[in-house]
């Protein structure tokens, strides 16, 4: 039996098992966290996470798809998503898809995600109805930043009705499933309890069908900044850190290589 992970089953799993989603941007991360999650997110996260961008307004489809193309080589059983880019989809629908199809097309990636409620949903209808399913990300869409001034909780004014509008037309649009980041908890909440699909909560809530976290935050890896929603897991850059003192250190004072690390002219036999 030919058998592949998808969004449709993913819907199933709303109100059963939570569903755990990381993102990862190489081969080897993705094998570590393939083999513990639902989905593996190729985010544009990557632009700021690996490339030291200072948002994710920089990324474009080639990156995309490079890293997509790596992820790819290491996830076996989650479902694989991949991030469309700031300005590979918001132009209209047309762009949308062939930006989609692309993604899809050279890295075998199971579905797209994009940023976006309400204004959006038109573009989604388009892709879903031709075959690429899609995931939804409202609340803050960091690929924004610049018209929404700056990264800040979204739902506690009068933005909580539109958010709320935007989580349904994204639904009705067709997406199988959506992104919640950064939303207030009782408006991730009120979301979950409405929508049919599931709702991935970054920043969001418990309540959410799921949670999404970028993977190099959750290990400490990452350290340029660090949001609330984030809980590190593991220090790992400390762990790093150390190493390399410790490498420079012996380097400097010759105790590395020792006898181990090099070759005679003879194999001893
Ligand atoms: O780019 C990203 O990593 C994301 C998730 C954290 C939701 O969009
Ligand atoms: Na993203």
């Amino acid at each position: 039996k030919f058998k592949t992970p998808s969004g449709h089953a993913l819907k199933a799993q709303k109100g059963q098992d939570p569903i755990v989603c990381l993102t990862a941007y190489t081969t080897p991360m993705a094998r570590l966290v393939d083999k513990h999650c639902d989905v593996v997110l190729v985010g544009d996260s990557v632009g700021m996470v690996l490339h030291g961008f200072e948002s994710t307004l920089s990324v474009t489809m080639e990156m995309m798809i490079l890293h997509g193309q790596a992820v790819r080589r290491g996830v076996e059983q989650a479902l694989l998503v991949v991030d469309m880019p700031f300005g590979s989809y918001e132009h209209n629908k047309e762009q949308a898809f062939e930006n989609a199809a692309r993604l899809m097309r050279e890295t075998g990636c199971e579905a797209v995600k994009l940023e976006g409620g309400a204004h959006m949903a038109e573009t989604i209808a388009y892709l879903t109805q031709r075959g690429i399913p899609v995931m939804g990300h409202i609340g803050l869409t960091p690929q924004s930043v610049k018209a929404m001034g700056g990264y800040s909780v979204q739902g506690r004014g009068d933005d909580h009705q539109r958010i709320l509008e935007d989580a349904k037309a994204v639904q009705d649009a067709g997406a199988f499933a959506i992104v919640l980041e950064m939303v207030t908890e009782p408006l991730a909440n009120e979301i979950t309890a409405l929508l049919e699909i599931p709702t991935i909560g970054i920043g969001a809530s418990v309540q959410c069908d799921g949670q999404i976290l970028v993977v190099d935050d959750l290990l400490g890896l990452f350290s340029s900044f660090k949001p609330k929603f984030v809980k590190r897991y593991a220090e790992l850059a400390d762990q790093a850190d150390d190493a390399i003192a410790h490498y420079a250190k012996e380097v400097r004072a010759r105790t590395f290589p020792t006898l181990d690390h090099v070759y005679q002219a003879k194999k001893k036999s």
